[in-house]
């Protein structure tokens, strides 16, 4: 369960009758206990309570008592023998009005009326086995204002389907973002009278809710009046009290659906929360989760925490601007041109969501302008950061218009905060009829008519802020543009996960300027937009978040010399890091945050984890080296034995056999066993599956022909070759008892699964004699010597792969050309060989030691076996002293040596080509 749906729960118990015995097991229910535990506690089995309650080990005990005995029974829980030898973490006592608990770890407790206690929900999360329970402590307002708009969301929809189809998605949205405006004005005085909007609707509106929809629509048409239009308006009296919010959040329609009972009665209930309390960064991301089908499982628990964003803006701009006022001190000259640099700055997220990032940024913006007015002596001044200086581009409708409401909340919230509530609401209404977040698709659209670099004045005013048409330029700013910012977190989406209309998108601003760029990620379109973008505004810089695979093998080639050739660097970036959030289905993805700007002279700045190193470069690998790209390499740059790919069938299985036939085909035919071999891929080696494959070679193939079965496979594949597109099954039709492409050779090979898991501290690698055939899925070397199996199963070799070879998911692809033939190694000694080879037979005898263990168990990174890991170890510190004399101290620093290698191998081997050229082609 997550906490938006155990947070339903608990409400769903307070609001049933109280019964004693059974409460106890409802609650631990409701923190999400599967009901055979819940059968086990009943049943006593695992029921610890000295006390006659309920206690579960390790977790908590709770006791229900006759009326007025709470506090005693409280007592009585923490005193029970049973409560510590359980080791329970909490004790809970009610008599059903009242409700006491105690967190024995912390200390802290909670004491309230029985009804009040879901509003601690937060405090008992520990025992949902929820870790992150400060991040959904400190968001608990938001957490239960989706729970409850979401129940309302779904009742409204139960009774009015019509609402949830396409054509009217569009009004039911606006009606969640009007009633979310309402709670919030509401409860923060916008409408004179602490829930004015709440009261009035359960006032005016029949207890059998038939009239619900109409009061509503009575209220909205109020706040769409001007005062002095009302009586021409007829609004009744009861609605005249209620503010004219303007003519965009309420116009364009004032239809509301029918109201049940039961839509009635929630509406009430998330008028009764605090609404002071919305957290409009969180919120946003929360709610919009309502709106969508696909995600309301989840309800918004994938929302980005506020730290995430600030590794986006904090180096972007934010630590700048934040520095400037240091310097500034009490400058009153210096604070005012910060001042009014601070106004003329734009933040554009072009995938914004619900506005997170435009959020916080206006956030953290007006903390440092309010600063500035304090220490100029003016608190009381007005802020001149305009809202809509911070603009956005969402595809999806509700998203867009919350992140508008959002917007308008932080506004109101900054001002009260910083000038106190009296002049916040002074300034607040109406609101204003612009639009600055566009609803349409950012890779379609002209970023610079949206967020254009200069310009003043307002172009363009949408008669209702929600009902712009999709794609509309929007309007021109309030003022003179100065920086602009491009941020957010736009979509990823590898390749295989993209529709038709996003391989388009791709397609549009690809195609024409990158040989090949299909493999891109989606997330890298936005790269592309922002680099046109950058090329075309001055003063502006740029970051997003991405999957790290837009910096990592063949990605980097077909995105980077798109942005470096526009005169852009990477200015600053985070490396590889776990982006999670709260959502279950949600394993989290590694992500880096990449900031471009154009070519400064100044320093670059490298984050990993928590270091920050201040560097002169940033290549496209997130290495703090030059701009240098990997290129695949036909035969080795390095002094290294050329690799190749095993062997491929392209034989539709006929010549391929598992266990069983094979045994079936050598009982039947006993002559047969000379034809087979092993035959190992990536799942063969790795997992220790057996699997055989015929290999007749061509002066055998009249006596292979005499056996039936063999035949008639042979004829299978030549009939699939002969019909298949691919010119190398074409050609070796007429060959069905060979592989199209046979490589294998006597003597002993090295082989490398081509697909591995990362999560493997090294490569699977190993070596095999010539019984057995190598497949396609693997790369090989044929009669390696065994210092070869020392360097390929190195932390030095799976770094290097891990950042030049394309990576699928979160597994490694192991590439021959791109990853084994650019391989940087240092010429390596005599005794330098000796001394790797000594090494590879050590891992090779910890292995044997754990026979029949297989690779995948021997190399699972839980339960790797310490005598292995010792050999692995003592590996990469001989092959690491080779590089440096001593080991390294990150993978960082691996990369850096690894990369300069890198550089200075290409420019000898251009150096060579160079001469070769000047030579004629002799030899240099
Ligand atoms: C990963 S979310 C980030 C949103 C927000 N910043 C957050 O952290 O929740 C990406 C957003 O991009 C939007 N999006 C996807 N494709 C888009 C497109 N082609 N144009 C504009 N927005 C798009 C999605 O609807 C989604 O809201």
């Amino acid at each position: 369960m997550n906490a938006v749906e155990i947070e339903q729960a608990i409400t769903d118990l307070a609001e049933q009758p109280f019964d004693a015995a059974n409460f106890p097991y409802a609650f631990l229910e409701a923190f999400g206990n599967k009901v055979t535990t819940i059968k086990r506690l009943r049943a006593g089995a695992s029921n610890k309570s000295d006390l006659g309650g309920v206690l579960q080990t390790s977790n908590i005990h709770i006791l229900t008592c006759d009326a007025g005995q709470v506090t005693q029974t409280l007592a009585t829980l923490k005193a029970s023998p049973a409560t510590a030898k359980a080791k329970a973490k909490f004790i809970l006592a009610t008599d059903g009005a009242d409700f006491e608990a105690e967190d024995l770890t912390s200390g802290e407790t909670v004491v309230c009326s029985f009804e009040d206690f879901p509003d601690h929900f937060g405090f008992f999360l520990p025992l949902a086995g929820i870790s992150t329970v400060r991040q959904i402590s400190e968001n608990a307002f938001d957490i239960r204002a989706t729970s409850r708009l979401n129940r309302l969301y779904v009742e409204l929809l139960k009774d009015n389907p019509e609402w949830g189809t396409a054509d009217r998605r569009h009004d039911m949205n606006k009606l969640m973002a009007r009633l979310i405006f309402c709670f919030f004005a509401e409860d923060t005085d916008i409408f004179v009278g602490k829930g004015r909007f709440t009261e009035t609707v359960a006032q005016m509106s029949a207890k059998d809710s038939s009239n619900t929809h109409e009061v509503i629509t009575t209220l909205f048409r109020a706040m769409n009046t001007k005062r002095e239009d009302r009586a021409a308006a007829k609004i009744p009296r009861w609605a005249e009290n209620f503010p004219y919010v303007n003519g965009a959040l309420f116009s364009g329609g004032d239809e509301v659906p029918r109201f049940s009972k039961i839509a009635r009665s929630y509406l009430l209930h998330v008028g009764g929360l605090d609404w002071t309390k919305i957290n409009p960064d969180i919120f946003g991301s929360m709610i919009q989760a309502v709106a969508e089908d696909e995600e309301r499982g989840e309800l918004g628990m994938h929302y980005t925490s506020v730290p995430n964003i600030l590794k986006v803006l904090n180096p972007l701009f934010l630590d700048d601007l934040r520095e400037k006022l240091e310097e500034a001190g009490d400058n009153a000259r210096m604070l005012l041109n910060l001042r009014k640099r601070i106004a003329k700055i734009r933040v554009f997220d072009p995938a914004c969501g619900s506005g997170n990032f435009l959020v916080i940024a206006y956030k953290e913006m007006r903390a440092i302008e309010s600063e500035i007015n304090q220490r100029r002596g003016e608190p009381d001044r007005a802020s001149e950061i305009p809202l809509t200086n911070f603009r956005g581009i969402e595809l999806r409708d509700f998203p867009a218009e919350i992140a508008r409401l959002a917007l308008v909340i932080a506004e109101y919230q900054c001002d009260v905060l910083y000038r106190g509530q009296k002049l916040a609401l002074a300034e607040f209404l109406p609101l204003s009829n612009e639009n600055w977040i566009t609803c349409g698709n950012a890779l379609r659209l002209d970023w610079l008519s949206i967020c254009p670099p200069s310009g003043t004045h307002v172009k363009m005013q949408a008669d209702d802020l929600f009902d712009v048409p999709v794609g509309q330029t929007e309007i021109e700013f309030e003022n003179e543009g100065g920086e602009t910012y491009v941020c957010g977190n736009p979509p990823y989406l590898g390749s295989r996960w993209r529709n038709k209309e996003q391989q388009d998108d791709l397609a549009s601003l690809f195609s024409g300027r990158a040989p090949s760029f299909k493999d891109l990620d989606y997330v890298a379109a936005w790269y592309l937009k922002a680099a046109d973008y950058l090329h075309a505004v001055p003063d502006c810089c740029c970051a997003f978040v991405a999957t790290k695979s837009i910096c990592q093998g063949e990605q980097v080639a077909m995105l980077w010399p798109l942005i470096f050739g526009q005169g852009l660097e990477i200015s600053f970036a985070h490396r590889p890091f776990h982006w999670s959030n709260l959502a279950t289905a949600n394993a989290g993805v590694t992500v880096v945050i990449v900031g471009i700007a154009s070519i400064r002279s100044s320093k670059k700045t490298l984050f990993e984890g928590d270091e920050k190193r201040v560097v002169d470069n940033i290549g496209p690998y997130l290495i703090p080296v030059g701009n240098i790209i990997v290129q695949k390499a036909p035969r080795p740059l390095n002094s290294l034995p050329r690799m190749d790919y095993g062997n491929k069938p392209t034989d539709g299985g006929n010549l391929i056999l598992d266990r069983t036939e094979k045994d079936f085909l050598i009982a039947a035919h006993p002559e047969v066993a000379r034809f087979i071999r092993a035959y190992v891929g990536s799942t063969e080696f790795i997992n220790g599956v057996p699997r055989f494959c015929l290999w007749v070679e061509d002066e055998e193939v009249e006596d292979a022909r005499l056996v039936p079965e063999l035949c008639e496979r042979f004829e299978n594949v030549r009939t699939l070759r002969a019909e298949s597109k691919g010119q190398q099954a074409n050609a070796n039709a007429d060959r069905p008892h060979r592989f199209v492409f046979a490589p294998h050779r006597s003597g002993s090979a090295l082989i490398i699964p081509r697909v591995s898991s990362e999560r493997r501290l090294y490569l699977p690698v190993g070596i095999v004699d010539d019984t057995t055939v190598i497949s396609d899925r693997a790369a090989v070397i044929y009669r390696p010597e065994t210092w070869l199996l020392a360097i390929v199963a190195s932390r030095m070799h799976l770094v290097w792969i891990a950042t030049v070879c394309v990576r699928m998911r979160m597994d490694f692809s192991y590439s021959n050309t791109l990853g084994w033939h650019t391989f940087p190694m240092p010429t390596l000694t005599e005794k330098n060989k000796a001394d790797l080879t000594r090494c590879a037979e050590d891992i090779l005898l910890m292995r044997e030691h754990h026979f029949p263990a297989t690779i995948a168990d021997l190399y699972n990174p839980e339960n790797m076996p310490n005598d292995l890991r010792g050999a692995h170890d003592r590996n990469d510190e001989v092959l690491e002293r080779i590089y440096i004399g001593r080991r390294f101290r990150n993978d960082t620093e691996r990369l850096e040596k690894l990369f300069d290698l890198y550089m200075s191998m290409v420019s000898k081997g251009t150096k060579k080509l160079i001469v070769r050229k000047a030579t004629g082609g002799a030899k240099a």
